[in-house]
């Protein structure tokens, strides 16, 4: 038995930085300009990140310092003085949700040990499969979505048509929608956002069994962060999109037939995530305007412990923007 003392839980000050992000993006819900809600989320995380005492590094972030101008890959974040930390941050992940009103808008940021983040260079795109504790040992991403239904449903001690799969509403998915209704499966075609759903996958009371299909690389990185606290599991391949996409990558030094399981994702078993709502979803509920405030609510989770909270906050808003100097 380890005799560790209880220590600071970093999620818990990262849920603060969630939370501003969500609320950042919360003014600019419905009105159809992506743009503006994801600089909403980044301005106001980037602020908020800068109150944590930690030594960050953005591992995933919004992209290359010359195209992005805050929360960038590389770029240093936190007050510094704490302790040494890889971060992946999604500020808006959805942004075209957010923009037209739509569910499962999340403002994510994981945290764990230095040099233990899946970096995701060139390779924009990984075929993923996750699922909770009790499935995740029953698929395999090289066998058939046939195959994978099939072996859930017996993990889980259900029909298969009790079976719902989260996908990403693409033309590159045809084939696997089709097979999946085949098998019995039931579909769910998201348009955006495939974090929250592969969360969910972990979380019996969303009704989620699996996340499967090709998505971004660094939302597979942050799924596994946050799959390795909640206790479920990713499976990815990297997907290239083409053969010169092919080519860079090999040449880069990537192995694109390996399987990329959740400890390849994200090596540390210290790992801090924080997921706050913008838009109402499956796993979270979105940022909700009352007189004066706002209501956030948030998951956060640790991997060491295992424990996952649910936090809703009140914001008062003109409280907020008086001490921060801007404007929610
Ligand atoms: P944004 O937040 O950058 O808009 O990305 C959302 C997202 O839907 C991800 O959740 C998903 O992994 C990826 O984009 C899918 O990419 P694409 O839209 O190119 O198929």
């Amino acid at each position: 038995m380890s005799t560790h003392r209880p220590d600071r839980n970093l999620a818990l000050e990262l849920v603060r930085v969630t939370e501003a992000a969500a609320m950042g993006a919360g003014r600019w819900i419905g009105r159809g300009d992506k743009n503006a809600a994801d600089q909403g989320a980044v301005d106001a995380m980037r602020a908020m990140l800068d109150t944590v005492a930690m030594d960050g590094i953005v591992v995933i972030g919004e992209g290359e310092k010359d195209e992005a101008p805050m929360l960038y890959n590389g770029e240093h974040v936190g007050a510094g003085g704490g302790p040494e930390v890889d971060v992946a941050v999604d500020p808006l992940e959805g942004t075209r949700l957010a923009a037209f009103g739509q569910p499962n808008a999340i403002a994510v940021i994981a945290a764990s040990e230095r040099g233990s983040m899946f970096f995701p260079g060139g390779a924009f795109y990984m075929e993923k499969i996750a699922a909770g504790a009790d499935a995740i040992d029953a698929v395999d991403i090289n066998a058939t979505p046939t195959e994978n239904v099939n072996a859930v449903a017996k993990a889980k001690g259900r029909r298969v048509t009790d079976i719902r799969v989260v996908v990403l509403e693409r033309e590159r998915h045809e084939q696997l929608i089709g097979e999946l209704r085949q098998a019995g499966a039931r579909v769910n075609l998201i348009r955006d956002g495939d974090v929250a759903p592969a969360i969910a996958a972990a979380r019996p009371e969303t009704g989620v069994d699996l996340l499967y299909g090709i998505g971004g690389t660094p939302e597979g990185v942050i799924s596994a962060a946050a799959l390795k606290c909640v206790g479920g599991g990713i499976q990815g391949k990297l997907w290239p999109r083409n053969d010169e996409e092919r080519q860079a990558l090999i040449d880069t030094g990537y192995d694109l037939d390996r399987v990329l399981m959740t400890d390849d994702l994200v090596q540390s078993d210290n790992v801090f995530v924080s997921a706050t709502g913008v838009t109402t979803g499956a796993l979270l509920r979105g940022v909700r305007y009352v007189n004066d405030g706002a209501i956030t609510d948030s998951i956060v989770m640790r991997s060491r412990s295992g424990t996952v909270r649910r936090i809703e906050a009140r914001h008062r808003l003109s409280k907020l923007t008086h001490f921060t100097g801007r404007e929610y």
